[in-house]
């Protein structure tokens, strides 16, 4: 499974590059404005920046919701850099727009995806990621880990090649269950990687190595 981290901070994304186990970056309109990155000059740098930060694809959100509009933002976010995924909107226009991006060879990110039926108009329109979030399904007490088993079915069934990216992710325990359930990607916060390194026992024990190997010197 890749390990994708979700937000634009580039020191959370630099130190997840660090650790060696980084395969890309998504980042959202929120994420974006939560580092306070506004304008579209400073918006395109600073996907530049990250593109310069990672080896992996880095997804850059449209704003747009009409075809036109789509078609014009993503062309000009993938002739940015070649690691930049383009992210649309799972709407009609952007289901129209997936299929334009795939015709021409430039990849996508399907977003905002909460039911098996938009995961597969997404394959069919030939995305590249399909983003389901789970986090926000867990939000709303349903269970957001049986949707990806939903979508890894059908996908499986018919030989879907979309990748798929459990978005939303919120913690370990997420990471974990999409790796039991075959999830492509997984795209969380740096908290929800890093947890994966604790365990008490390691912790203990490791102390107490360090401490019989001073006794013995
Ligand atoms: C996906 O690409 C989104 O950026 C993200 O995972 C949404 O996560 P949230 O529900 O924690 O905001």
């Amino acid at each position: 499974m890749k390990f994708f981290i979700d937000t634009a901070n580039l020191e959370q994304i630099k130190e997840a590059q660090d650790l060696g186990v980084l395969d890309g970056v998504t980042t959202n309109p929120s994420l974006m404005a939560k580092e306070g990155i506004t304008g579209e000059k400073n918006q395109l740098q600073h996907y530049l920046d990250i593109c310069e930060a990672v080896d992996g694809d880095v997804s850059a959100e449209v704003i747009s919701t009409d075809f036109e509009g789509m078609v014009k933002e993503g062309e000009a976010l993938a002739a940015l850099h070649p690691q930049i995924v383009v992210k649309l909107p799972m709407i009609k226009d952007g289901v129209k727009a997936c299929k334009y991006f795939s015709s021409k060879g430039i990849r996508t990110n399907v977003t905002l995806v909460f039911s098996a039926g938009q995961a597969l108009l997404a394959a069919k329109a030939g995305a590249t990621y399909v983003s389901p979030f789970l986090g926000r399904l867990d939000d709303i007490s349903t269970d957001g880990i049986n949707l990806i088993e939903e979508i890894r079915l059908i996908y499986d069934n018919y030989g879907f090649e979309t990748e798929i990216l459990a978005a939303s992710v919120r913690h370990t325990m997420h990471v974990i269950n999409c790796a039991k359930v075959g999830a492509d990607v997984m795209t969380g916060p740096l908290s929800s990687i890093e947890g994966l390194l604790k365990h008490p026992l390691t912790d203990s024990g490791l102390a107490k190595f360090l401490e019989d190997y001073a006794k013995g010197n």
